[in-house]
């Protein structure tokens, strides 16, 4: 029995089947947000100092588990590629992802329904590879490298971005001292394939890592309302029936049990560029 739902291949429809449990936690996660840059601009930049001055302009860009698409909308309004696809299990957030990518003149975007396991790219193709917070959801991740290292150009730059093992785990001991799950401490982070501390090892089986960068991010929800609407959208906790994906009944629940109170939690996101192994010296 798989445990870990982010590894769970029969939950990928009820984490991502629709667009609002992505939109919801994405949401109250940004509102919370203190401390840390932005991801996709982080990416972008990460792209762009490694590349270079002078470097000739790039050619086809592959945003891979791009979900709703906001990564793949930055790398399209500021690195300008001639082309640029989107590549995602689930259809519904590829479709709002084509319906937010808006037009950008001169930089074709298509986004496609596919596996990171089999990527339908020629080998060689990509100019830049993108995947963030996605390898975490493969059984496999170093077979999802190996196909990034496949497509990827010899000249080729992919940056790689996932987040620490103990990420937001202020929240579980929040979930446990309300009485909503006893043992919200101790379940398996939902990190555990692809997470800050062997990311970099894992790409290193198939592309040369030139660097790896961690950053803390800190947020500060503002209430148990605030709260609720992140925790209702986490998969990992054992609730009572009614309160996962439901932010109401869930910030009910925890008013009932704990008094108000802001809460302060962190991740770390870690990002790891890498080249080509055949790539310059
Ligand atoms: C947390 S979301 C990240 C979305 C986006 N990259 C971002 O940073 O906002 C994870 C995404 O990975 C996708 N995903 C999970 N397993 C996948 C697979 N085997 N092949 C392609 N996409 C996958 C999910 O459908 C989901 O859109």
């Amino acid at each position: 029995m798989i445990t870990n739902p982010f590894l769970d291949p029969k939950q990928h429809r009820d984490l991502y089947g629709r667009t609002t449990r992505l939109a919801r936690r994405t949401g109250a996660l940004m509102r919370a947000k203190i401390s840390g840059r932005p991801v996709p601009e982080a990416i972008v930049r990460s792209l762009t100092d490694h590349r270079g001055e002078g470097a000739p302009p790039l050619g086809l860009v592959v945003d891979i588990g791009c979900g709703r698409g906001t990564t793949t909308r930055a790398l399209a309004e500021q690195l300008r590629p001639t082309r640029l696809i989107g590549i995602d299990l689930a259809p519904a957030l590829l479709a709002d992802a084509r319906e937010r990518a808006g037009r950008q003149r001169g930089v074709r975007t298509d986004f496609v329904q596919a596996d990171f396991h089999q990527l339908p790219l020629a080998s060689g193709s990509a100019g830049s590879v993108v995947a963030a917070f996605c390898l975490y959801h493969s059984p496999r991740p170093e077979r999802a490298l190996a196909e990034i290292a496949r497509v990827l150009a010899v000249d080729g730059l992919a940056v790689l971005v996932t987040k620490s093992l103990d990420s937001y785990r202020e929240m579980d001991a929040l979930v446990a001292g309300a009485g909503l799950d006893l043992r919200a401490e101790e379940h398996e982070s939902l990190y555990t394939a692809a997470h800050s501390g062997n990311l970099a090892g894992l790409t290193d089986t198939c592309l040369e890592v030139i660097k790896t960068e961690h950053e803390e991010h800190r947020f500060t929800f503002d209430g148990l309302d605030h709260a609720a609407e992140y925790l209702a959208t986490n998969p990992k906790y054992h609730l009572a029936p009614g309160l996962y994906g439901n932010p109401g009944a869930l910030a009910k629940a925890l008013h009932e049990a704990l008094p108000e109170q802001s809460i302060t939690t962190s991740s770390v996101i870690t990002y790891v560029v890498a080249r080509h192994r055949g790539g310059r010296p």
